[in-house]
């Protein structure tokens, strides 16, 4: 088996930009509740012509140009998401169509806000087994569009964007260590969207509803994030044989800061070393993950050598994690 790596990453927001005090405007909330009980400030909101394709084409490019690859070199497309454009096609292809990438299979991976983590997971075996060279993954959300705009307890939360990772073969002893990747769909109920599937499918009843939007139950699914994040991060840094003194960076799913904080103070890791970016962002779903990561890579807080974990949890309920030893040399094998 071949060590699996990324090479590459990007990300894209949408340039409109939802604050607090925006959305104080037209629901009854305000920023002092919303900062406090969860650390969002703001969120970035896609244009109603702009569907999730178009936020991860842009966020493939940007991973393209920095792996410094051209898209007939990609093999595979994976895109997480739980917002496609359509039911199908899949959203992957519509991507693939749009970067050139004329030799990519191409396929979406739904696992909610754990859609990157399941989708690298995924795309590395391909890279391991050596049935592919290239694989990119990428996850991307246009949230704004399935939330009811008049339930404060959903709509403050989320928010739209894409980020994307090319995954290469790389030097012994770096890129991923393990993976950890779990599911309970006894809790299904506690994160959805109950209308337009095969289940309940769209009529003026459901549209009358709200069914299609996004439903929660946030107590529940905080004490699940909170107990999953800590033990699935724990979990992973066993499989991987890495104290977890020896981690230089922390990049949990954004969705809450008091989520993030007891994963941390669980984990006992020096808050220094947690990417946080929510504040700017909100909860983007498969796509948080992968724009912090950017970030983090671009603001140089992730050098050679490093030591990563990324862990996520969402509806599913699914929760997943990674050690990555970074590194962005691929050996083009
Ligand atoms: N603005 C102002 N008040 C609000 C509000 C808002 N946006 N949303 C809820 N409230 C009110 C409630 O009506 C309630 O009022 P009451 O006490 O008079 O009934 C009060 O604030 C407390 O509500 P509650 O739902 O208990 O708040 P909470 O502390 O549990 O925080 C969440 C709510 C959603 C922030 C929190 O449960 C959470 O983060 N859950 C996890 C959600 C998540 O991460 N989902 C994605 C997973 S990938």
């Amino acid at each position: 088996m071949r060590s699996v790596g990324i090479v590459g990453t990007g990300s894209y927001l949408p340039d409109k930009v939802l604050s607090n005090a925006d959305l104080a405007k037209f629901v009854d909330t305000n920023d002092e509740w919303i900062a406090s009980r969860t650390g969002i400030r703001q969120r970035h909101i896609a244009e109603k012509d702009m569907p999730t394709s178009e936020l991860c084409y842009q966020a493939g490019l940007r991973a393209l140009e920095d792996a410094q690859i051209v898209p007939e070199e990609i093999d595979l497309i994976i895109v997480a998401t739980m917002t496609p454009d359509y039911a199908f096609p899949a959203t992957a292809c519509l991507v693939a169509d749009r970067l050139g990438a004329k030799n990519a299979a191409a396929f979406d991976l739904e696992a909610a806000c754990s859609g990157f983590i399941f989708a690298l997971a995924t795309a590395s075996q391909f890279v391991a087994t050596g049935m592919y060279k290239t694989v990119l993954v990428i996850g991307g959300e246009v949230l704004s569009k399935i939330l009811n705009w008049e339930d404060r307890s959903t709509c403050i939360l989320f928010g739209d964007g894409a980020g994307a990772a090319v995954l290469q073969a790389v030097k012994e002893g770096f890129g991923f260590l393990s993976f950890e990747l779990g599911a309970d769909g006894s809790g299904g109920k506690l994160l959805s969207q109950p209308a337009g599937g095969s289940k309940c499918p769209a009529s003026l009843e459901t549209v009358g509803k709200n069914l299609h939007t996004l439903q929660m139950e946030g107590r529940e699914v905080y004490k699940f994030a909170v107990r999953i994040m800590g033990d699935v991060s724990v979990k992973v840094l066993e499989k991987a044989g890495i104290k977890k003194e020896d981690v230089d960076l922390f990049l949990p799913h954004q969705a809450n800061t008091r989520i993030i904080d007891a994963a941390v103070k669980r984990l006992g890791i020096s808050p220094d070393k947690v990417v946080v970016n929510l504040d700017k962002y909100g909860n983007m779903s498969a796509a948080s993950i992968p724009v912090a990561l950017d970030e983090a890579v671009k603001a140089r807080r992730i050098t050679e050598g490093d030591t990563i974990v990324m862990v996520g949890f969402g509806a599913g309920l699914t929760w997943g994690a990674c050690v990555l030893k970074w590194t962005k040399v691929g050996l083009k094998v």
